[in-house]
């Protein structure tokens, strides 16, 4: 969703333009900077792409520094006004904002009885309006920031800039906000990837501090007192805009093999095994596993596999259902949140209700530096590099290899079982990527059709929701899933001839009545594409109108290998359809918002 940009050094508003752009994938509909130069604040916005803005630049002399950021609206329509940055009425502040302010309606109505009038539909003026409100009575203006901040109530990622200060003021809380340094430049950003040909290391700036930074100072503060800090080092992966893959989705889909690689490597080390093992675990009875999207998908094939390997009860919840649902958790209750950003709005309040109710929490995610990451009580890191295509694919592979190694880890801690890693050995040794020629033929197939269907049961239910998924997000094509053994109960009634159902047949135990179901779906006239990793009877599939088999692997890793191909195949549907399938229409790749 939103992302905020601060630079101090000459060429800014270039710099400010080329990291906005790196931020494009978390999903925005607006942008806008404010730059100081010719002893002003230069403020320039637009509705839509990143390039209607470049198109309102005017060319800016001796710019020094400034403000960037891209807008998903939450409060007030995608507009010209909407967008940030916001600015208060006596053009002092000028401000970019990521987060929600929840008491925004109240400081409005408090601002509006003083006099002061508003021109936007957002809730970050609210926050320009107190900082000039503020500085009526207070000259300094860390102090400004400072009180400004104890009024407002939410989260907020703040960049200020002030008419009369040659520099870039921030404060946070609970929205990630990140500085790195380097000689006179400074870069300020929500995400650390804005680093990526900048810094090599970076400051972490924490809930509840305000700062300042220009060319020559870099100071954090708190309620304390000024704050000293330690670099944290960058860690880009394999993040490299100048890619040889035409989209970062296909790019990042090829991937997942050495993210499987990194995992070997990382949980193959006994410290990092221990991170798990050495916890304190004693009395838990049950686990519960939260996420949203693909994250929640791999919860729900998680939970099976804690079942199985543990024994106890294990359920997966969507985190937006699970914060209003009174969970029943306490102290003797693991509650595993995946999030591959670990910013998700939902996830995170779930965290918080977990916390409260005193469960151990774990959370499972790829950006070690995340909110979540920080506040649970066990962070384990999926080690899949960057991901920055909207669709997850090699995040999902991830989670679910690294929740397999969880289990084991956890079974080796609560019943006995040494861990080894040779099945995930194995699913590293055996994978391959496929036969992409028949992907792509089954995607010229799908790009003209508008309605699907994908049925499995057990864990092939799992993969066909985030195959599902995968072809919903990228190509818009309204894919439906269901378990194979609720056909007869109302689903058969949607098929006819031009329905494609994607059967998925990789389960040993269900194989044969998995079949039944195609037989069923195919009898009322459906196009039947069969999934499966074992080799069946030629007699068996020859009705079939396309059969994808892929390499058995006698574990619940073979999870990881059903899923590649719906990527792949999702990809190149949309591709086909002329779409973007790194930012597809209306999502964001963390939804920081409710
Ligand atoms: C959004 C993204 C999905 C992602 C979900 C959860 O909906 O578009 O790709 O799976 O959020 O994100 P998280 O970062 O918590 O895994």
């Amino acid at each position: 969703m939103c992302g905020i940009v601060g630079y101090v050094g000459k060429d800014t508003e270039r710099v400010l333009i080329e990291k906005l752009k790196q931020l494009e994938y978390r999903g925005y509909d607006s942008a806008g900077i404010a730059v100081k130069a010719e002893q002003k604040i230069n403020v320039f916005k637009a509705k839509g792409e990143i390039k209607n803005l470049e198109k309102t630049i005017v060319p800016l002399k001796d710019a020094q520094f400034g403000i960037g950021h891209t807008r998903w609206a939450t409060h007030g329509k995608p507009d010209e006004i909407n967008a940030h940055p916001h600015v208060s009425s006596d053009d002092k502040w000028v401000i970019v904002h990521n987060g929600i302010i929840e008491n925004y309606l109240e400081i409005k109505d408090e601002l509006t009885k003083k006099g002061m009038s508003f021109y936007s539909e957002t809730d970050t003026e609210t926050v320009a309006k107190l900082l000039e409100f503020h500085s009526r009575k207070v000259e300094d203006k860390m102090e400004i920031i400072s009180e400004t901040c104890d009024t407002i109530k939410g989260s907020y990622a703040l960049a200020i800039l002030n008419k009369e200060t040659n520099g870039i003021y921030f404060a946070k809380n609970k929205s990630p906000l990140f500085i790195a340094k380097k000689g006179e430049n400074v870069m300020i950003a929500s995400d650390v990837i804005c680093f990526y040909g900048f810094a090599d290391e970076y400051y972490s700036v924490e809930d509840g501090e305000i700062g300042y930074t220009d060319a020559n100072t870099l100071v954090f503060k708190n309620k304390f007192g000024e704050v000293v800090k330690n670099p944290i080092k960058c860690d880009f992966g394999n993040y490299n805009n100048a890619n040889t893959y035409k989209h970062f989705m296909i790019k990042e889909i090829y991937e997942t093999k050495n993210a499987i690689k990194n995992i070997i490597e990382y949980y193959s080390q006994e410290e990092n095994r221990n991170k798990i093992l050495l916890r304190k675990l004693d009395g838990i009875k049950r686990i519960k596993i939260v996420g949203c999207g693909t994250a929640y998908h791999a919860g729900l094939m998680g939970s099976k596999i804690f079942e199985e390997k543990l024994g106890i009860e294990c359920t997966a919840y969507v985190a937006s259902e699970f914060r209003y649902q009174d969970p029943k958790i306490g102290d003797d209750t693991l509650v595993i949140l995946i999030s591959q950003s670990g910013e998700t709005a939902d996830t995170l309040a779930a965290h918080e209700i977990s916390k409260q109710k005193g469960a151990v929490t774990l959370a499972l995610v790829n950006v070690e530096y995340s909110a979540l990451a920080k506040s649970a009580d066990i962070s384990v890191p999926i080690k899949a590099g960057v991901e920055v295509a909207v669709a997850s694919t090699k995040a999902y592979s991830s989670q679910l290899t690294v929740l397999y190694i969880l289990a084991g880890l956890l079974r080796e801690k609560f019943i006995g079982d040494k861990f080894n890693m040779a099945d995930v050995e194995k699913l590293y040794n055996e994978f391959d990527y496929g036969n992409i020629n028949n992907f792509k033929l089954l995607a010229d197939v799908f790009q003209y059709n508008d309605k699907m269907f994908m049925i499995g049961r057990g864990a092939d239910y799992c993969t066909a929701q985030e195959a599902s998924l995968k072809i919903k997000e990228t190509s818009y094509i309204n894919s439906d899933t269901y378990y194979a053994g609720e056909l007869k109960h109302g689903f058969l009634a949607l098929i006819d001839e031009k329905t494609y159902v994607v059967v998925f047949a990789t389960e040993k135990n269900v194989l044969s009545k998995t079949l039944c179901n195609a037989e069923e779906a195919k009898a009322r006239g459906a196009k039947i594409i069969l999934f499966t990793c074992f080799d069946l009877e030629p007699s068996l599939t020859e009705n079939f109108y396309f059969v994808i088999k892929v390499k058995e692997l006698g574990n619940a890793l073979q999870a990881v290998l059903n899923i590649v191909p719906w990527q792949i195949i999702a990809y190149y549907t949309s591709v086909n359809k002329g779409y973007n399938p790194d930012k597809p229409r209306n999502l964001a790749k963390s939804v920081t918002v409710e």
